[in-house]
């Protein structure tokens, strides 16, 4: 599960838009500043190639990255952020509809979850969404390196109360990946989990 290239494929603005899907494809879901952006060059080994900002709201387009010339990550903007300019602001549900339940080569929603903050709803409300339309899925906890933030929260509680919370509530468990882009933690187990997956 090595990453040998990635190339920028291009922004696209509507889910029409997007490359042709003759290929197997991840999409990276999640609360903006949740940092997709940065495991996507994390997973690549590439500084910029996926663009980041500590300000929300940073990617706004849906954004293709070819890597090995064979599957697709692909980065999204953020749910979850409100002061997102109006003209830049995704409309979310006409966005999932055509984008997650229609495109062909989509392998898996990559979910990222912020595992430095006890769970949010809007999180678990997109767990259930996935989850109902039957849409695979992986739990990817980011910032597992701030073991412990400000409040004295730690990330291993507030892994273990999403994974409750979504086993409870909707009786969905999908597999789940401790992550940092800061340290490298859970990159090659999150790259082998990916080609699992290409390969079913
Ligand atoms: P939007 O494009 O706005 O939806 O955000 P995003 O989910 O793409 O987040 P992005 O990758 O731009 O990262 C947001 C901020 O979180 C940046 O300041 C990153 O440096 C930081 N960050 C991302 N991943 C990690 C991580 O694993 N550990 C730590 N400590 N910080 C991280
Ligand atoms: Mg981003």
């Amino acid at each position: 599960a090595k990453v040998k290239e990635v190339e920028f494929m291009g922004s696209s603005v509507r889910p029409k838009d997007c490359p042709k899907d003759d290929r197997p494809e991840f999409a990276m879901l999640g609360r903006s500043n949740v940092g997709k952006s940065s495991l996507i060059n994390s997973l690549v080994r590439k500084k910029e190639v996926a663009l980041t900002s500590k300000k929300p709201g940073k990617t706004q387009l849906i954004n293709h990255f070819l890597v090995n010339k064979s599957w697709y990550l692909v980065d999204l903007p953020g749910y979850g952020f409100a002061n997102a300019p109006e003209s830049a602001r995704m409309d979310w549900s006409s966005f999932t509809k055509g984008y997650f339940l229609n495109r062909e080569t989509l392998v898996g929603i990559l979910l990222l979850v912020d595992a430095s903050v006890p769970p949010k709803k809007i999180d678990l409300d997109c767990a259930n969404w996935i989850g109902r339309n039957n849409i695979p899925m992986t739990i990817v906890f980011t910032k597992c390196d701030k073991t412990k933030n400000s409040k004295g929260q730690r990330v291993d509680e507030n892994i273990k109360s999403f994974q409750e919370l979504i086993k409870e509530n909707y009786k969905i468990h999908p597999p789940w990946i401790m992550t940092s882009s800061a340290t490298g933690l859970g990159r090659d187990e999150l790259l082998l989990h990916m080609s699992q997956l290409r390969n079913y």
